[in-house]
């Protein structure tokens, strides 16, 4: 098997032929195979094993876990060709090897402007200034002493799919959508801070500012900043990770990762929008007569078959699982449609897990594979009923020069062999 996994794995295909899958429909019947083969004599069963020779470590080999020496592929990838420098770049999300709804920590992609800021939580300070009655700074202890809450939420990179705009182009669900995690984070309502601060009637945005040496800051409007925004200074029930924005970063629920602020340490009431370099030269989707889209606040509903895909190949015939996750920043996932050829016929999809508001969910079919070519899609309808377009109808409305909001329906083309790759329907 060849390593898939790799950035030069890079591929710029279009598939054409679609008529090569009538029948494929045959592939969704119902599951006749078993998984297991008839017990028979094998000395993996029948010897003892290696493993069982000799005493184990003990307790205190570890005292922060780690996973399993056989697990360390399954980590976050980066394309050094994106970006410049590591610095201001991104990784990824192996969103192949993972399954339920929540992102381990260690393996939550990250996307910094100016690398990772090491911040002892105990110099950390949070100001609130601007246009309210009582500017006030906040340590990490008082912040601590506030009413807090615990949410399950996705971040998702305003560039996400964002290579794929033009054409299929980077093979692997890791690299086409893996800048997005979903965690559970514990945190203090941002409406509780700004009440003790006492908001005056003519403050209508907040600027959030970031303490690392890119002082990233965005702007956001006060009636999200009132609604579900949170400060958050922990992921999974333990601190964030220092990628993450610890010791404490801005969660702005269902809309475009670059508002969530990290390593907060400031937020300006003021009666309009600031002006950054982030807001008027990124951010803002350049359609194709020339216009931007500006204030694309909202991540629309989207989803990805992650196995099989490129890196997760079909291995068997017979009985198998296809697995994917949906999510939707205006709500809910109702349902999720999978197609096994190209999008003419669709069956529903099974959610399992918790479905959390502007969580993802996980998704799956049970299937059983002849060896026939598929052409696997899914599309998200959320609680609005919003339904995710195609590639296609996407680039109607917004043509090919953004970078952001790509939420079209992904294929992935399944040879005979199992061997997976990123394609598009011409
Ligand atoms: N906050 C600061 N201070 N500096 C940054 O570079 N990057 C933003 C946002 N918050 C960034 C930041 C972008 S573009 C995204 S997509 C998310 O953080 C990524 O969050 P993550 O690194 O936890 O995945
Ligand atoms: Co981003």
């Amino acid at each position: 098997m060849t390593d898939r996994t790799s950035a030069e794995t890079l591929n710029r295909r279009r598939f054409l032929g679609a008529a090569s899958l009538a029948g494929a429909g045959a592939a969704l019947s119902a599951i006749p195979a078993l998984a297991g083969e008839t017990a028979k004599s094998e000395a993996l069963i029948t010897d003892v094993q290696d493993w069982q020779r000799y005493l184990g470590d003990g307790v205190d080999k570890h005292p922060y876990g780690v996973p399993s020496k056989f697990e360390k592929n399954v980590i976050r990838r980066d394309v050094p060709w994106l970006t410049a420098s590591a610095e201001s770049s991104v990784n990824f999300t192996p969103l192949h090897d993972l399954d339920g709804i929540i992102t381990p920590s260690g393996l939550c992609f990250e996307r910094h402007h100016g690398g990772v800021a090491e911040i002892n939580p105990a110099d950390h300070r949070l100001m609130i200034n601007g246009l309210v009655d009582k500017p006030l700074v906040f340590t990490m202890d008082d912040i601590k002493r506030m009413p807090r809450v615990n949410k399950v939420y996705f971040l998702e990179c305003a560039a996400n799919s964002g290579m794929e705009w033009r054409g299929s182009q980077l093979n692997g669900c890791q690299f086409t959508h893996g800048m997005i995690h979903n965690v559970m984070y514990t945190g203090v309502p941002l409406k509780v801070l700004l009440d003790e601060a006492g908001l005056k009637p003519n403050a209508k945005w907040l600027m959030l500012e970031g303490a690392d040496s890119a002082g990233m800051n965005r702007s956001l409007p006060i009636e999200k900043a009132l609604n579900d925004v949170m400060i958050a200074f922990a992921m999974n029930g333990e601190a964030l990770r220092p990628e993450q924005g610890y010791p404490l970063r801005a969660v702005i629920p269902g809309w475009e990762g670059n508002l969530w602020v990290k390593w907060l340490r400031r937020i300006e009431a003021g009666d309009q929008p600031w002006q950054t370099r982030e807001e008027t030269s990124k951010y803002t989707d350049l359609l194709a007569d020339g216009n931007s889209r500006k204030h694309t606040f909202v991540m629309d509903a989207k989803s990805v078959v992650t196995n099989p895909s490129p890196q997760a190949p079909l291995k068997h015939k017979g009985r198998n699982v296809l697995s994917g996750l949906a999510w939707s920043g205006r709500g809910t996932v109702k349902r999720v449609d999978v197609s096994m050829d190209g999008g003419r016929n669709w069956q529903t999809a099974r959610i399992d897990g918790p479905t959390f508001d502007k969580s993802v969910v996980r998704f799956y079919v049970d299937f059983d594979w002849n060896g026939q070519e598929l052409m696997i899609q899914s599309r998200a309808i959320d609680s609005t009923g919003y339904v995710q377009p195609s590639k296609d109808e996407l680039r109607k409305v917004r043509g090919v020069n953004s970078i952001y909001h790509n939420n079209g329906i992904q294929t992935w083309l399944v040879h005979s062999g199992g061997e997976t790759e990123n394609v598009e329907i011409g």
